[in-house]
């Protein structure tokens, strides 16, 4: 079966790690990164911080197969590099038809003054996903990449044969749902929809194979670049523990992180957009009153974890099995301060 990670809100809320944790349980076969290499997923790994653009945090778990599909786009060599740093040459491999981010797109990009005004990290996969739909005669894939040659393999055939067989398979998310082209806070949004039967469509399957969908959310929201940000924080003191405590910083762009006050509206609106089935709460560290032991919640943290469970749990059922469920909580940066409510 498939699972599905994606964002609930405008990225960076910790898909990496929440993935690289379920696929370990689980025994996913494989992971799959699909969308652009705009989006950094950072994950810890042998006492080193990972900022990775594509190559899917998952590549932590060992044995895990890695792919990416041909609804993805990467630029060669941040690819080969990061299959060189994270040693994973043996395991990774890439779809014949995975769209490939030119320098040329990213200089065009830059130099963009109105991307730069909604907030784009400037990498260029918006000008590689036009080239693409506008067929450029001279669009490169990466089965036209000779470096990439050794790499290729038929991805989605693949999957359809592992999901015959009964193997389970997690598709790793990218950015988040406000920033979704079709249903996101438009124009401050990315140049492709980033919920999960878009994600569906990048590795090519249909909803017939999937189990879960996991959505994850911190409990506040950030955003890298301008747009709305309701409840914004403006005092210095307290963004500098966000961004220094909670990696508040873009792992693309390195800017700094806005914060502002978790929005429950936006959170109900992205639970049905993508038929979460799953929550995964992170960044409750970052709360006060948190309880690292999960025995008792005090003050701002047992505030916003009763509202959470109140208004976002179980707004959906289907045969008196309430969903979306909170699944995950992540406690810290580490990959292992992690509460597995399966477990409890
Ligand atoms: P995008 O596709 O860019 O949205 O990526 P992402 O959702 O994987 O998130 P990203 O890795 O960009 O940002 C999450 C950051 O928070 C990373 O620096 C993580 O190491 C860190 N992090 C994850 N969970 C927690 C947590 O529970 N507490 C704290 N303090 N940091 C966390
Ligand atoms: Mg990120």
């Amino acid at each position: 079966m498939i699972d599905i990670f994606t964002g609930g809100q405008g990225g960076d809320e910790g898909k990496g790690d929440a993935i690289r944790y379920v696929a370990g349980k689980l025994g996913y076969t494989v992971v799959l990164k699909v969308g652009g290499c705009q989006a950094g997923h950072s994950t810890w790994y042998k006492g080193r911080k990972f900022g990775l653009k594509t190559v899917p945090c998952a590549f932590a778990v060992e044995g895990v197969e890695l792919r990416i599909p041909s609804g993805a786009y990467i630029r060669t060599d941040w690819f080969l590099r990061e299959v060189e740093e994270t040693g994973v040459g043996g395991r990774i491999k890439v779809d014949p038809y995975c769209a490939i981010v030119t320098q040329a797109h990213t200089d065009e990009e830059n130099a963009d003054n109105n991307m730069k005004g909604i907030g784009s990290v400037g990498t260029g996969v918006g000008k590689c996903l036009r080239d693409r739909v506008e067929r450029k005669p001279n669009f490169v894939f990466a089965k036209d990449v000779p470096e990439l040659k050794h790499f290729i393999t038929d991805v989605t055939g693949e999957i359809h044969g592992r999901l015959k067989k009964g193997e389970d398979i997690g598709v790793e998310g990218t950015q988040g749902r406000k920033l979704d082209l079709l249903h996101g806070e438009y124009p401050y949004v990315t140049s492709r929809s980033v919920i999960s039967p878009q994600f569906l469509a990048e590795i090519g399957a249909g909803p017939r194979f999937v189990r879960d969908v996991y959505t994850v959310f911190k409990p506040y929201e950030s955003r890298v670049g301008p747009g709305p940000l309701k409840g914004e924080l403006t005092d210095e003191e307290v963004l500098k523990k966000y961004r220094q405590l909670g990696g508040e910083v873009g792992t693309v762009s390195k800017r700094p992180r806005r914060i502002g006050a978790f929005d429950f509206e936006a959170a109900i609106r992205t639970i049905m957009l993508n038929s979460t089935t799953r929550l995964v709460l992170t960044h409750m560290d970052m709360l006060e009153g948190f309880d690292k032991d999960h025995t008792k919640y005090t003050g701002e943290a047992k505030r916003f974890l009763d509202d959470f469970i109140d208004h976002l749990e179980g707004i959906y059922g289907v045969d008196g099995e309430p969903y979306p469920k909170l699944a995950l909580m992540k406690t810290g940066p580490m990959p292992e301060d992690i509460i597995d409510f399966d477990l409890l």
